[in-house]
C-alpha cells in the first residue's frame, strides 16, 4: 500500500453484521442493505460485494449514479433507489433494472412512458408521509396515487414505504409509534381498496433492532450494517430490553503513514495561527492527511494512534497535513502507520469518539472521508 492515506474495511465485521440482522429478521423478510453515500464511507462496490455475498437480498442507493456503478461492477441483485430520480433519468433506472420510490404524479407518467419505450415493466414504491415531512405523499392521497400507477400496464406497484423521523434520537418512541400507526393505516387503505403493494417497508437500523413489528416484508438498515449503533439512545433502548443478544462489529479503520519525524525545541509554535506552543522539547510526526480528506478541522485537539498509543494533534489541522506529538512514542518512525479512526493494538478511536470531537454523528464522519481515498477490504 503506497497511498498517503487509506481505509481498511473488515470483511468479517461486515459479514457478522449481516448475519446479526438476518437472525433478527428471519428468512422471510428481505434484507435491503443501504449502500448510499459510498456505503456510509465504506466503499460502494467493496461493501456491496461483501453484503450480497453474506446474504443481503437487495441493495438500496440514494441516486442513479450509484446504481450505475453497482451494475458496472457486476452486481446483479435487486437495486432500490430511495432518493430522487429526475424524470429524465427514469429510462436509465429502468434499463438498469432498478426499482425506485415515487411521490410525484409526474414520475408515474414518466415511468409509464419510459417503461413502454423500453419494453419493460417498471417497479415503483410509493413513499407515504407519516411525519418526517421529507419525501412522501399525504396519507389521504395514497389510494388515488396507487390507482394512477395501476392505470398503466407498463408499471407495477411493488411496494409502499415510509421513513422514521425520531426513532434513534430518543429513548421515548412515542413519535415512532405514531408513524408506525399511520403507516399501518395507509397500507390498510390500499388493502381496503383492493390494491396490492406486496412489499411494505419502513425499518432503518434502529427500527429493525428495536421494533420487530416494523419488519413487514423488507427492512432497510444502513448504519448498523457497518457495525455502528445509530445513537447512544438506540443502544440504551436495546440494552433495556436485551431482546436478542445483538453484536455489531465496526468495520472501518482509517490509516495514514508518517511522512516526517522532527524534534521541535521548547517555546516553538506548531502550525497555522501559532495556536500551539511547545512547553518542552517535542518529537513530532508530520502526517499527510487533513480536512480535504475528511479529517475535520475541529479535530485540532484530538489524537491519533501510533503503535497502539495515543499521539495528540498539535496545532491546527491543515488542508492536507496534521502534526502529532510522539515524544512518548520513541519507536515511531517515518513510514510507520497511523490510525486516525479505528483500532490500533489495545487502543481504539471509535467513529463515535471521532464524531464527538467533530461535533457531529457517527454517520457523518465515515461518510465524509473523501471518496478518493482507497477502501481496501481486509479479512
Ligand atoms: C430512506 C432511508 N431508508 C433507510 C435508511 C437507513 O437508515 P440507518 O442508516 O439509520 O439504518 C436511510 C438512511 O438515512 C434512509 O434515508
Amino acid at each position: 500500500m503506497n497511498e498517503l492515506t487509506w481505509v481498511e474495511i473488515s470483511r468479517s465485521s461486515l459479514e457478522n453484521n449481516i448475519r446479526q440482522f438476518r437472525r433478527i429478521i428471519g428468512q422471510d423478510t428481505l434484507l435491503c442493505a443501504c449502500v448510499k453515500a459510498n456505503a456510509y464511507g465504506h466503499g460502494l462496490i467493496e461493501s456491496a460485494t461483501v453484503f450480497t455475498g453474506a446474504g443481503a437480498d437487495w441493495l438500496s442507493v440514494n441516486a442513479l449514479y450509484e446504481a450505475r456503478l453497482l451494475r458496472q461492477a457486476g452486481i446483479t441483485c435487486p437495486l432500490y433507489i430511495l432518493g430522487h430520480v429526475p424524470d429524465a433519468d427514469i429510462r436509465e433506472a429502468i434499463d438498469l433494472d432498478c426499482r425506485f420510490v415515487v411521490y410525484n404524479e409526474g414520475s408515474i407518467e414518466a415511468a409509464a412512458k419510459a417503461a413502454r419505450e423500453a419494453g419493460k415493466t417498471a417497479r415503483l414504491h410509493i413513499k407515504v408521509e407519516t411525519g418526517t415531512n421529507r419525501q412522501g405523499i399525504d396519507m389521504q392521497d395514497v389510494t388515488g396515487f396507487a390507482g394512477k400507477i395501476q392505470a398503466h400496464s407498463s408499471i407495477e406497484l411493488e411496494g409502499i414505504c415510509t421513513h422514521f423521523a425520531n426513532i434513534e434520537d430518543t429513548t421515548d418512541h412515542t413519535y415512532a409509534e405514531l408513524q408506525i400507526e399511520r403507516f399501518t393505516e395507509a397500507t390498510a387503505k390500499l388493502e381496503q381498496a383492493g390494491i396490492d403493494a406486496p412489499i411494505k417497508h419502513c425499518a432503518n437500523s434502529a427500527a429493525t433492532i428495536l421494533f420487530p413489528g416494523t419488519h413487514f416484508q423488507m427492512v432497510r438498515p444502513g448504519i448498523s450494517l457497518y457495525g455502528m449503533w445509530p445513537s447512544n439512545e438506540t443502544y440504551v433502548s436495546y440494552i433495556k430490553e436485551r431482546k436478542n443478544n445483538f453484536t455489531l462489529l465496526p468495520a472501518f479503520t482509517w490509516k495514514a503513514r508518517i511522512a516526517q519525524v522532527k524534534t521541535v525545541p521548547t517555546g516553538e509554535y506548531i502550525g497555522y495561527g501559532c495556536t500551539y506552543k511547545t512547553g518542552h522539547e517535542t518529537r513530532l510526526a508530520v502526517i499527510p492527511v487533513g480536512y480535504y480528506d475528511g479529517y475535520d478541522r475541529c479535530l485540532s485537539g484530538a489524537y491519533v494512534l501510533i503503535n497502539g498509543k495515543r499521539a495528540s494533534i498539535r496545532g491546527r489541522v491543515c488542508m492536507n497535513i496534521i502534526m502529532a506529538e510522539i515524544t512518548d512514542i520513541p519507536e515511531a518512525q517515518v513510514e510507520h502507520e497511523v490510525v486516525l479512526m479505528g483500532r490500533s493494538g489495545d487502543e481504539v478511536i471509535p467513529a463515535e469518539q471521532f464524531a464527538q470531537w467533530a461535533g457531529t454523528i457517527n454517520y457523518e464522519v465515515t461518510t465524509r472521508v473523501n471518496d478518493r481515498i482507497p477502501r481496501i477490504t481486509v479479512e
